[in-house]
């Protein structure tokens, strides 16, 4: 009987374990420096500016300097107030410095769209795993610093295992933005 003990008594550590990290990185989380933020925040991702294959935002009024770093040759740091996303499900909003250091301050969500809006599944700092069970902020963290955290092709993240052409598809799919925003696709004969 002592391997089983043994076996649920490792199980309990690594629950325990998980459970302080858990706390451990909501603790860094300041909230103080929170920039408040509900399903309604997000909309059409083709209504967002548009850098390179990205889109860019700014929730504080400053858009302009969300762009002046999205479009930086030597990159920066990204404004508190910016949202960027590549894929209507998933967004990168950075909040006021010291909210979560690890994380330089970006907040990482996962969306359900659809043409009634946008429902918040999942968001928060190293947690976060998209729906193929990948971990945002371990792919995102290998971009060089002077990118923070913004992959895009060079930036020396691992690439995504997508295609650009079905990332721009995707894109115009976006179910939030109105019909006429979206331009007319050729219909299959
Ligand atoms: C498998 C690694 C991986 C995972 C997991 C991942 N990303 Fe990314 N993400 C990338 C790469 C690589 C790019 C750049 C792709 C490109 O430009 O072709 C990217 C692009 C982005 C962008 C556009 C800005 C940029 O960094 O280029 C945002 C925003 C983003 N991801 C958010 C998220 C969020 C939020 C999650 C989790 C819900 C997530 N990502 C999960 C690797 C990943």
């Amino acid at each position: 009987m002592k391997p089983f003990i043994n076996i649920s008594s490792s199980i309990r550590v690594v629950l325990l374990g998980a459970l302080l990290s858990a706390i451990s990185s909501n603790a860094a989380a300041d909230d103080a420096k929170k920039i408040d933020i509900t399903d309604d925040t997000f909309k059409c991702i083709q209504e967002m500016k548009p850098v390179r294959g990205f889109f860019v935002g700014n929730l504080l009024g400053k858009l302009d300097d969300t762009l002046k770093t999205a479009t930086s040759a030597s990159g920066g740091r990204y404004p508190p107030g910016s949202v960027v996303q590549l894929v209507p499900t998933e967004v990168m909003v950075k909040h006021k410095e010291g909210w979560n250091p690890a994380t330089k301050d970006w907040e990482f969500f996962e969306l359900e769209v659809s043409n009634s809006g946008s429902k918040i599944k999942t968001r928060g700092a190293v947690e976060v795993v998209n729906r193929f069970g990948g971990n945002c902020f371990a792919c995102h963290v290998a971009a060089k610093p002077e990118w923070d955290l913004i992959c895009e092709k060079d930036h020396g993240c691992a690439p995504l295992p997508i295609a650009t052409d079905r990332i721009v598809a995707i894109q115009k799919a976006d179910p939030r933005c109105k019909p006429t925003e979206v331009k007319p696709v050729a219909a299959a004969k």
